[in-house]
């Protein structure tokens, strides 16, 4: 199988696992759009019913309307039952990091919001060790770059602005991304995400502990779920 069929794969899997009448929170990203794409085309041949969806990115938004997937918001609808998203590493105990496509702000309020988060990945993101091969994107207000970078630095991070053709990414909330790589992996995750919320600029960062209960990981063996 190719890349885009591991990820169709494992996205219309991980759609098994919405039923009928539930808020459904949908991800960004490559794979993530694959589950949608699915909800879709089960809405449309009535396998599903009563879905209304919350998209974490503008560019989720458009792929569920496309499909005619019913939108609402988090102020409509607080509490979501089931979110499908993507990630960009996953540790042996589901810990992730995610926000390469720079959506992590409204990816993690998502899936706090939510009562059962599944991340599809294809294998190459699993990891033994979280940072061994993404940064963690940082999300920043763009009023005192400089000196939030620089605090970042000091959480021993290689930090780089993020680019979008030369010009500063904007994220869909309008900030910017610093990318915070550690080298060779981040040693203690937690303590990593709890000084990187005493920062004032940082708006939210892209580690995500505890928040996922089941993976859909896909590879050339097949696809399979590793639950906690
Ligand atoms: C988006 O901000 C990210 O968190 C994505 O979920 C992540 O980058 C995974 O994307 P792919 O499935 O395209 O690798």
């Amino acid at each position: 199988m190719d890349t885009e069929a591991l990820k169709r794969a494992t996205g219309y899997r991980a759609a098994e696992y919405v039923r009928s009448g539930m808020v459904v929170g949908l991800g960004s990203g490559s794979t993530a759009r694959y589950a949608t794409l699915r909800i879709a085309e089960l809405l449309r041949e009535r396998t599903l019913q009563d879905i209304v969806a919350i998209p974490t990115s503008e560019a989720t938004a458009e792929l569920a309307r496309e499909g005619g997937i019913p939108l609402t918001t988090l102020e409509e609808q607080p509490a979501i039952d089931l979110t499908i998203d993507g990630a960009d590493e996953v540790d042996p105990q589901l810990n992730l990091i995610k926000g390469l496509g720079g959506a992590q702000l409204r990816e993690k309020i998502v899936a706090y919001a939510s009562r059962r988060e599944i991340i599809v990945v294809d294998e190459s993101k699993l990891v033994q060790r979280l940072g061994s091969q993404a940064p963690v994107p940082v999300e920043v207000i763009r009023f005192g770059l400089r000196s939030t970078q620089a605090a970042l630095e000091r959480t021993e991070a290689a930090v780089t602005l993020r680019l979008r053709n030369g010009e500063p990414f904007i994220t869909d909330e309008g900030n910017y991304i610093l990318d915070c790589r550690y080298t060779p992996y981040i040693d203690n995750p937690p303590a990593l995400a709890a000084a990187l919320k005493t920062i004032p600029g940082v708006v939210e960062h892209g580690l995500f502990l505890g928040m996922a209960q089941a993976v859909v990981v896909a590879s050339p063996n097949g696809v399979r779920v590793i639950e906690k």
